[in-house]
């Protein structure tokens, strides 16, 4: 296993406020180990309990069937989840407000429940009209507008399966996604806008569309009123199909494990995997899990930063608070727009109460400054959450002392696209947190860091992070490809999953989640595979071989360092460097580009071919090597890769 910085063990705990614990859900650690036995001893008769939480149409008869590796939660269960994410809240509070949406530009749209159910309602007749079927595939590609929500609702009203594709990713990306999902109909915009800019969504849609011959409607909302081209027939306008449609849509019964949706993420080899999610399980953890993680009262008003394109949105943007009833406020743009202040400045006209975002940001609002946060009220928090990297203690006592005012609990969660909702968090009125720790599995997780023969290791040994026993909201399997979820998750420790993080246990039982293991990089919490910017690369025509690895950033977590030999008649230049970056950038999206590409003759390898990134790691990180290098196929190298880096710094 790759080294890790044994950094963090020796933080000392901070209890949870005890203003906060008197009026929380869970109020000690006395009463979450109490909860967390329950479950442990009977977790089927836990999860039973649990789905009460959920409207059913028809009742579950049996809480799991787990035949290894492949589980049914909830069996002969149906409900709707859109029903109920909207429509049992309305019959409750019609006029609550579901929606509190603002852009860059300061327009703004606040939808009440009764209003989001219209809207959802019309836009699945409109999908109807247009033939989409249960079980039929959405792509969604859109950017951070109501619209988003609403066409995933309207999907799972009429157990249609969305696969929502971030709106960064290139045209290329969408296509394979495309392709993969067999999507039928695609939901676009003429455009988005980031940093005052358009992003001209539409132009990238119908460049991948040109490869998608499944694809049959084309359908784009208005954002930016560019004038975007037009394929008659193929595209409509959202304005027109959803004034078109009825606004009543009764709520039809799906199975519980009904396909809800398709979310690709990166993995060990080049090709992204559909990590697919099915409906009760899914729905039902994520609701509970907002519920307790987040506390979550009635009159909150909750804020993820997150973008609807990752699982984070998926769960803590529409299913988890939505299906509590919840008032989710929601931003398309930059933090820095126009100032460094925006996001306190919504934080103020809002008055958010529960505000979750990630690491990077964190560390972007430190290196900004506390004046920024010292022009505004933000007294409304009462909250904080991180999610998607490893944070630092600096960046958690920041966010602690100068965001929370050492009164807001931080909730730092550790989960992932596959595990569907989260499974590591303090509780906030229950857990003393120890900055940089996730803290304890959830009641019903049995997460242990163990060897790779499932054995725990001891306090401050390094291990893999594992979760032992299957939960109601983990993936299903990888879309079309049964085989590599067997062997990636369940196979690699055998009967265990297998999250793919290096972990380590403390003495009291906290987990520290180090990083990955396997070849994914996470650049400000999203998830890129070295294997996919390696394909990229060799794809551009003086490319001979390519090897990618992260280096650690101080505000992003991670930055992309890519290493590479040319073909004969190519020569390493200024120019080379900037094109193949923007060559992946436009491959595979923004997201993906490099901080650093350096050339060299040759790339590290074993006598048996394989990369030695370990080896480029350090390069990356140092400038030097250390450690056994004997199984250098070529000792060479190492002289010139290190002096390849050289250049690079003068
Ligand atoms: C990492 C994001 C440390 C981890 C929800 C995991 C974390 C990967 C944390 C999943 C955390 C997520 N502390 N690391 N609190 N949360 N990770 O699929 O490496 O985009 O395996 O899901 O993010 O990333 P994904």
């Amino acid at each position: 296993m790759q080294e890790f910085d044994p950094h963090v063990l020796e933080e000392k705990a901070v209890p949870p406020p005890a203003e906060f614990s008197k009026h929380a859900r869970v109020k000690s650690l006395e009463e979450y180990r109490k909860i967390y036995e329950r479950a442990e001893r009977d977790p089927e008769g836990f999860w039973g309990e649990q789905a009460k939480m959920l409207d059913w149409f028809s009742q579950p008869t049996r809480v799991l069937e787990w035949k290894q590796p492949h589980a049914k939660w909830f069996v002969g269960g149906k409900l709707n989840v859109a029903h109920n994410c909207v429509d049992r809240h309305v019959a409750k509070h019609a006029d609550k407000p579901a929606l509190l949406w603002e852009a860059e530009d300061g327009s703004k749209v606040r939808l009440t429940y009764a209003e989001l159910q219209e809207r959802v309602c019309r836009f699945a007749n409109a999908l109807k009209s247009l033939g989409v079927k249960a079980g039929d595939c959405v792509a969604i590609y859109l950017p951070m507008i109501p619209e988003l929500p609403i066409a995933m609702l309207g999907c799972a009203r009429i157990g249609a399966v969305h696969s929502v594709v971030f709106g960064g990713f290139s045209a290329t990306a969408l296509a394979d996604r495309i392709a993969d999902a067999k999507s039928k109909v695609l939901i676009t915009a003429d455009g988005g806008y980031r940093r005052g800019k358009v992003v001209p969504l539409k132009d990238t849609a119908d460049a991948a569309l040109k490869n998608c011959p499944t694809i049959e409607k084309s359908i784009v909302v208005k954002r930016t009123g560019e004038k975007v081209a037009w394929q008659e027939g193929r595209d409509l306008w959202w304005h027109d199909i959803e004034k078109a449609a009825l606004k009543d849509c009764p709520a039809a019964p799906f199975d519980s494990e009904h396909p809800l949706y398709i979310l690709y993420t990166s993995g060990t080899t080049g090709k992204p995997k559909g990590v697919l999610h099915t409906s009760a399980g899914y729905l039902l953890q994520c609701m509970w899990s907002t519920r307790l993680v987040f506390d979550l009262r009635d009159d909150d008003i909750y804020w993820c930063t997150a973008d609807i394109g990752w699982v984070t949105g998926h769960s803590y943007i529409v299913y988890g608070p939505l299906a509590n009833g919840a008032t989710i406020v929601m931003y398309e743009g930059a933090p820095d727009q126009p100032r460094k202040d925006r996001f306190w400045e919504i934080v103020e006209r809002y008055k958010v109460t529960i505000f979750y975002s990630s690491a990077t940001a964190v560390r972007a609002f430190m290196a900004w400054g506390k004046e920024w946060l010292d022009k505004h009220d933000i007294s409304s928090l009462r909250l904080l959450g991180t999610v998607g990297e490893p944070i630092n203690p600096a960046a958690w006592k920041w966010y602690y002392d100068v965001i929370g005012k050492n009164r807001c609990p931080i909730v730092d969660t550790w989960w992932q696209t596959e595990t569907g909702s989260i499974l590591i968090s303090p509780l906030p009125g229950a857990t003393a947190t120890k900055p940089g720790s996730a803290t304890l599995p959830m009641p019903g997780i049995i997460a242990k860091v163990v060897n790779m023969k499932n054995e725990p290791v001891g306090p401050g040994e390094t291990g893999y992070l594992t979760i032992q026993k299957p939960w109601p909201s983990m993936l299903r399997t990888i879309y079309g490809d049964d085989d590599r979820y067997r062997r990636e998750y369940w196979e690699k420790i055998p009967g265990v999953y297998f999250a793919g993080d290096a972990a380590q246990c403390d003495k009291d039982g906290y987990i520290w989640v180090l990083g990955r293991v396997d070849d994914v990089i996470k650049v400000a919490g999203h998830r890129l595979s070295s294997m996919e910017i390696e394909s990229a690369l060799v794809s551009h025509p003086s490319v001979a071989e390519a090897a990618v690895v992260a280096r650690p950033d101080e505000i992003k977590g991670e930055a992309i360092v890519c290493f590479v030999t040319l073909r004969s008649g190519h020569s390493i230049s200024g120019e080379l460097r900037v094109a193949l970056m923007e060559h992946v950038s436009v491959t595979i999206g923004s997201i993906a580009r490099p901080a650093d590409v350096r050339f060299c003759d040759i790339l590290p390898k074993t006598r048996s071919g394989k990369i030695m990134r370990r080896l480029l790691r350090e390069l990356a990180h140092k400038g030097g090597i250390s450690g056994d290098t004997t199984t250098l196929e070529d000792m060479g190298v190492i002289e010139r890769l290190a002096k390849a880096q050289g250049q690079e710094e003068e």
